[in-house]
């Protein structure tokens, strides 16, 4: 595998170096991301690429639990054994290096570091040591991410994130980590995108535990914000030097029609996916509109509450994949109206890269203790094949240059991003999806584990290339 992805920076296939995919990709001459300092890296989660999930005393989280009762996951496909990047962590690492990533976007699994007494478990605290001090030799700046959803069942076995409890142990797990890692890690983010945790997890049940019911929703929603509060200062206690935030996914909603109604039902899809987290970060409160939209679903605050949540972040981290077209439903919400004829991806998810400029540009105004932004998390899924030992995924190039296109107009227009990290590394387990979404720059054959490196990845490195080139 290393040697499949070493040869990469110096070997770029023909296509790429006779510059055709080359020429989709390459930025122009004036934009922002050609600066040296706009960050450039990749993404991965725990759950979804390391397996391994019985070794070294790893306890069971959520994630194997549900995708472990069928008919929760697409083929019945579990991250048991993943991309078994737990034992070829050195390979992957190579592979980002190789390809030249600046940057990469890890998540530690809480089951695999303390047990439910709060013990700490020396061998999983060793491999993310060992991985990140690896990350750090080689150059590479590291984002760590607390929670990305594999929360410990034994966790969820005394009610979750409907249990206000489990704020307070995951202060204690930031504690641990903080102290242990201290040094190896640039920028910690405590949650990976609440808004799926809460709504997914609790609200429609499509991810683990998959508890259906917007009461549990909201209150889910805030302890999930409770616990990244109290983390924060704990962080910065133990990691002074460290950037503190958390990652937050957001979602454009667009009027089906000009009518009062439409306009409403897509100011309510944002209140729904953006203002219902960014809100209580940013301004210290929920939106009265949420409660407009899920009538009763206030959550039980207490004192204090909000002002724990809204301390100062150093940075914010964006996801963005999508936008969705929105009618009223008649009554206080609205219903998803798919547009014709637009591109789309294998997700069914429309390609839109308006959307994430509106959408910084948006919060620019609306809140102006915004702080600086990293894009965490972006990119597509395509059906890739390997053929003849590459992986032509044209659309993915586009979709990136289209996206880092967007980045560049909102940095133009005032907003502060200072990087971008591509949804993902390589292909790995899709949630409810299993395996068959593919969203890697680097191709997995889950028979072998074989690394491909896909046209897209060879681009990246292209351009990082050049980009280092010219400083
Ligand atoms: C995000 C998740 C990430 C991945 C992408 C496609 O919501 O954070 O783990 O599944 O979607």
């Amino acid at each position: 595998m290393a040697n499949d992805a070493s040869v990469v920076s110096d070997t770029l296939s023909p296509a790429v170096s006779k510059g055709s995919l080359a020429d989709l990709f390459t930025p122009p001459a004036d934009s922002t991301l050609w600066r040296k300092n706009f960050l450039l890296g990749a993404a991965t989660a725990s759950y979804q690429i390391e397996g391994a999930v019985n070794e070294d005393g790893r306890l069971p989280s959520i994630w194997d639990t549900f995708s472990a009762t069928p008919g929760k996951v697409l083929a019945g496909d579990t991250g048991a054994v993943a991309c078994d990047h737990y034992h070829r962590w050195e390979a992957d690492v190579e592979m980002l290096v190789s390809l030249g990533l600046e940057g990469y976007r890890l998540s530690i699994a809480w089951p695999r570091v303390m047990d439910a007494a709060g013990v700490p478990n020396r061998k999983g605290l060793d491999f993310y040591k060992r991985l990140l001090n690896r990350l750090k030799e080689k150059g590479v700046t590291t984002f760590a991410t607390l929670y990305h959803w594999d929360l410990p069942q034994h966790l969820e076995d005394r009610g979750g994130w409907l249990n206000r409890e489990t704020a307070y142990r995951f202060a204690d797990y930031a504690d641990l980590m903080s102290r242990e890692l201290a040094g190896t890690v640039d920028a910690w983010a405590t949650l990976n995108e609440p808004w799926c945790s809460a709504y997914l997890g609790y609200g429609n049940g499509h991810h683990a535990p998959g508890l259906a019911d917007d009461r549990f929703a909201t209150q889910a929603m805030h302890h999930l914000l409770l616990a990244h509060g109290l983390a924060v200062p704990v962080l910065r206690a133990n990691d002074p030097a460290s950037q503190k935030g958390i990652v937050a996914n957001i979602g454009r909603g667009t009027p089906n029609s000009d009518s009062a109604a439409d306009q409403r039902a897509a100011h309510l899809f944002e209140v729904q996916h953006n203002a219902w987290i960014l809100d209580p970060l940013l301004k210290g409160s929920y939106p009265q509109d949420l409660f407009e939209l899920w009538p009763g679903t206030e959550p039980l605050v207490l004192d204090g509450d909000m002002q724990t949540i809204s301390a100062p972040l150093d940075f914010l981290g964006i996801n963005y994949y999508f936008r969705t077209n929105v009618a009223s439903d008649g009554a206080h919400g609205f219903r998803d109206v798919p547009l014709e004829g637009v591109e789309r991806t294998q997700m069914g998810w429309e390609v839109y890269p308006d959307g994430l400029r509106d959408l910084l540009t948006g919060f620019k105004k609306t809140y102006h203790n915004l702080p600086p932004i990293y894009i965490t998390e972006n990119g597509m899924a395509s059906d890739d094949q390997v053929t003849d030992g590459h992986v032509e995924d044209t659309q993915r190039i586009s979709f990136l240059k289209r996206h880092l296109a967007a980045v560049d107009q909102a940095i133009k227009a005032g907003v502060d991003i200072r990087g971008y990290f591509l949804w993902s590394l390589m292909d790995n387990f899709e949630w409810a999806f299993g395996y068959e979404r593919r969203f890697g720059v680097v191709h997995v054959d889950y028979s072998t584990q074989k690394r491909t490196i896909k046209r897209s990845a060879e681009w990246v490195a292209k351009f990082l290339k050049e980009r280092k080139a010219r400083a």
